[in-house]
């Protein structure tokens, strides 16, 4: 007899708080879709009262879904709550997720309060979030760095006060599995309750052990398990929520746990994801990495064609990896192409579309096959240059070997106006960069700047990661194109973009 545990995924909340992502409308929404399509139970949908932004897609998310609960994030505050019950209240199933640090140190130095002012914090709030949800979770916020009978009485209180499910967060990776399991222990064994707990665990791999530690409170009596996709989040992230699935479904043998995932959506979740993120997952990466499947060495290949189970304890067709993707290609058409976009977890309108399929067939012409990561790429590259202030209109380059390289560079607003620029430098990006800066001027230092190719092969498209600082602050861009000095162009326009709109400093263009 198998029992059941819910998937609550964090993706878009935690997740987000990985440095340099940051989801547009659409694809939150886009994600929020596809993550109900995987069969998560729980969206935590964002933190709406942290910008009008977040408040927009809890609401959106919470209009569209029709079968996965959504959870709104909360700090014991009232307006906090108030904006999470707004953001939810036309959700099917809505959710509270409260949180405060019950810890000494985050007491100390960063609430400045006593352990009783917090438990009648945690009274206050928990009552009035449940006056307003039928759901409300509680977190104990750095529950693992908090003495366990403090805890104790923190999670009694959040029950007493009407909280029905107790989350429990490693918010800073420093458990490790035998500890955290003894966690839910002491707690399902001493909190008491006239109603049903459902104890959840949040994990963050500082140490590398979330997954580890979110297997451990499961044995432990945990039923709900947060994590993100693709492991993405704070820091070092957050429990990768793919490999908990796949563990306990390949070890159903010994955790006799089931989940409500269609497993053979993972692979779409985390590519999407990982798309939108413009973080690609290391080649090794359990589950979803590229050389997840694949056999290198002698005898290994000689294992496994012999019988697959010598080296294989899952089927690539088990998360959802066609052994024969279909490519597109030149002769594609628009039929073709739409329902590839539906394939991949694409819900596009038709005007996006149209300029979609106009960028697939100038690759297309470049390109013989265009594969599932090149449309992913694509999709990625578009969303990023339209939600960019400025455009890269047009890019020309002089290049001399062993002297100076030369940039022209027009960029062009939402408005359609144009700005050109040209420039010098000891090398092509180093002209395009600084052409790109003439046109901002804004003091940006490059801190880190990457490239990756889409696929293999020398026609690959590449997509060029960019990292500035500008007055203290750093700002993320990511370019893609099938040149990579376009797609250098591209990312280091968004992330002056970014800056900019941060600042709303329009006054530091060239007009
Ligand atoms: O890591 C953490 O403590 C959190 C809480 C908001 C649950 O993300
Ligand atoms: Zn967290």
């Amino acid at each position: 007899m198998m029992s059941h545990i819910q998937v609550f995924d964090t993706t878009l909340r935690d997740g987000e708080q990985t440095p340099g992502v940051s989801f547009s409308f659409d694809e939150r929404l886009t994600i929020a879709k596809q993550l109900e399509k995987w069969g998560v139970d729980v969206i935590e949908a964002s933190f709406p009262a942290s910008s009008q932004g977040s408040f927009d897609s809890v609401k959106a998310i919470s209009e569209t879904l029709t079968k996965t609960a959504v959870v709104g994030l909360a700090r014991c505050k009232k307006s906090d709550i108030d904006a999470v019950y707004e953001a939810t209240k036309d959700a099917k199933y809505p959710q509270l997720h409260v949180f405060i640090a019950s810890s000494p140190i985050h007491l100390e130095h960063k609430l400045k309060m006593t352990q009783e002012e917090l438990l009648e914090n945690i009274t206050e709030n928990v009552s009035y979030g449940k006056s307003l949800f039928d759901v409300v979770q509680f977190s104990p916020e750095d529950a693992t760095r908090t003495d366990l009978d403090f805890l104790v009485k923190c999670v009694q209180t959040a029950v007493d006060a009407g909280a029905s499910i107790i989350n429990i967060p490693d918010t800073v990776g420093f458990s490790y599995p035998s500890e955290f399991g003894n966690i839910f222990k002491v707690l399902i064994e001493n909190v008491k309750s006239d109603h049903e707990v459902t104890y959840s665990a949040h994990c963050h791999d500082d140490l590398g052990l979330a997954v580890a530690n979110s297997m451990a409170a499961i044995e432990n009596g945990a039923t709900r398990i947060e994590g993100a996709v693709n492991g993405i989040g704070e820091r070092a992230g957050n429990t990768a929520l793919e490999e908990v699935a796949l563990g306990l479904y390949v070890r159903r043998d010994h955790y006799g746990i089931e989940t409500n995932l269609k497993l053979d959506e993972t692979k779409a979740t985390s590519d999407l994801v990982a798309s939108f993120a413009g973080i690609r997952v290391p080649r090794n990466k359990a589950i979803v990495g590229q050389n997840a499947f694949s056999h290198e060495s002698g005898i290994h290949q000689d294992g496994f064609l012999k019988h697959p189970e010598t080296y294989e304890i899952m089927t690539p067709q088990l998360v959802g990896i066609k052994s024969s993707e279909l490519p597109l290609g030149k002769l594609s058409g628009k039929h073709a192409f739409a329902e590839k976009l539906k394939q991949l977890g694409y819900d596009i309108t038709a005007e996006k579309q149209v300029e979609l399929f106009k960028q697939f067939k100038s690759i297309a012409d470049k390109k013989k096959n265009v594969s599932d990561h090149d449309v992913h790429a694509l999709v990625q590259g578009h969303s990023h240059e339209t939600n960019a202030a400025y455009q890269v209109e047009t890019l020309q380059l002089q290049f001399v070997s062993e002297g100076v390289q030369s940039a022209v560079v027009v960029l062009k607003d939402h408005e359609g106006k144009e700005y050109p620029s040209a420039a010098i430098g000891t090398g092509s990006i180093v002209a395009v960069y600084n052409a790109v800066d003439q046109i901002f001027k804004a003091p940006s230092e490059l801190l880190n700047y990457q490239i990756t190719s889409v696929t293999e092969g020398s026609d690959a498209q590449a997509q060029v990661n960019v990292e500035i600082r500008i007055d203290g602050k750093t700002y993320y861009g990511i370019g893609v194109d099938h040149d990579v000095l376009l797609a250098s162009c591209k990312a280091y326009v968004e992330a002056n973009s970014n800056h900019l709109a941060d600042t709303a400093r329009k006054d530091g263009v060239v007009s």
